[in-house]
């Protein structure tokens, strides 16, 4: 039966690999911010997914700090959800070694993350990029969580998440619940403002393709001047004109008006005034969260109490699941 009472509890992560984009904002930390009032939120900086890719360690220690500012600059309240990182809670690394051993090699070789990421970095194509569902698995089944916000791209990982926690009550009875995945209704999918065909992402190769949070102003104002457009000279969202299509998308999930509002607005308009509302409009919306960032990164002291106090309460409820985990496997308690 279902508790009526008890808030939903939503679980979601992101890797801190790097500063965090427009894209990560408008697609999946926005929504996290919106979801905390209606549901219990618990939501990881999944670092130890991080190191699947080879990361520079000082960089490393730079991007979690900033990660973890910049996400609550958002509007993460600490007090209403908990946001911890996944490396301070062990109880993680653990049950994804217990789950590796209920995932099926055959499982792991289909996911497209893997096939991707294993030919983008050719050199390294090492046992951690492979079994890294598994890890996330656990990230979710610890907390028992009901619904599971990510992109399309993560939508694969959710699918094995449960199946193998399908198969492992099957096994041994309820212990996990079946997490289910949703993509946010308005999660915006934001495309590389140079090649808007790839997803937009810090690791684009031309700079001007991805806006990053704390990006000032005018560097915002200059990359959404160089947008790729196309040749048609009309502000309208059809197939074909992915560049505009983004740059409308950007601007819908910015202000919140549908493509008809942005056509009748810009109709008439060239694509200069266009990229330059696009522009202002996404600096607006930035503005007080990179204020909110500057202050907070100022605190480390806070920063880190704000993290101990949230990885505390983790640890706590994800231990719960992992020592039931283990009794029922057969473990010695
Ligand atoms: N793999 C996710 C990504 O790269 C991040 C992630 C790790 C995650 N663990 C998770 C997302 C658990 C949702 C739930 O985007």
């Amino acid at each position: 039966m279902e508790n009526t009472d008890k808030k939903q509890v939503v679980f979601s992560a992101i890797q801190p690999s790097g500063t965090i984009t427009l894209g990560n904002y408008l697609g999946a930390v926005r929504n996290w911010v919106a979801m905390q009032n209606e549901y219990d939120c618990i939501y990881a900086l999944a670092d130890l997914h991080t190191i699947t890719v080879r990361q520079e360690p000082a960089a490393m220690r730079r991007n979690i700090l900033d990660a973890y500012a910049s996400i609550m600059a958002c509007g993460i309240d600490v007090e209403k959800s908990i946001f911890f990182i996944q490396s301070h809670v062990h109880t993680h690394a653990e049950l994804a070694w217990i789950l590796n051993c209920y995932t099926q090699f055959g499982e792991l070789s289909r996911m497209t993350q893997f096939k991707d990421k294993s030919a983008k970095h050719a050199d390294n194509i090492n046992a951690g990029l492979f079994t890294y569902p598994s890890l996330m698995a656990g990230d979710i089944l610890l907390y028992q969580a009901d619904k599971v916000p990510v992109g399309a791209d993560q939508q694969q990982h959710i699918e094995l998440t449960r199946d193998i926690a399908t198969r492992f009550n099957g096994l041994y009875g309820n212990v996990f619940k079946i997490p289910e995945g949703f993509i946010p209704k308005n999660g915006a999918r934001v495309m590389s403002l140079q090649n808007p065909l790839s997803k937009m992402s810090k690791s684009d190769e031309n700079v001007n393709g991805c806006v990053h949070l704390l990006d000032p102003p005018e560097v915002i104002m200059k990359k959404f001047k160089r947008a790729v457009t196309d040749s048609d000279a009309c502000v309208r969202y059809a197939e074909g004109k992915d560049g505009v299509n983004n740059l409308m998308t950007i601007y819908g999930a910015v202000t919140g008006k549908s493509y008809e509002q942005i056509e009748t607005e810009f109709a008439g308009k060239g694509y200069g005034d266009f990229k330059t509302a696009v522009g202002e409009a996404v600096v607006e919306e930035l503005r007080p969260i990179r204020e909110r960032y500057e202050q907070l990164i100022k605190d480390k002291a806070y920063l880190e109490s704000c993290y101990h106090k949230a990885d505390e309460i983790a640890l706590k409820i994800s231990s719960r699941t992992l020592s039931k985990v283990m009794k029922k496997i057969g473990f010695v308690r």
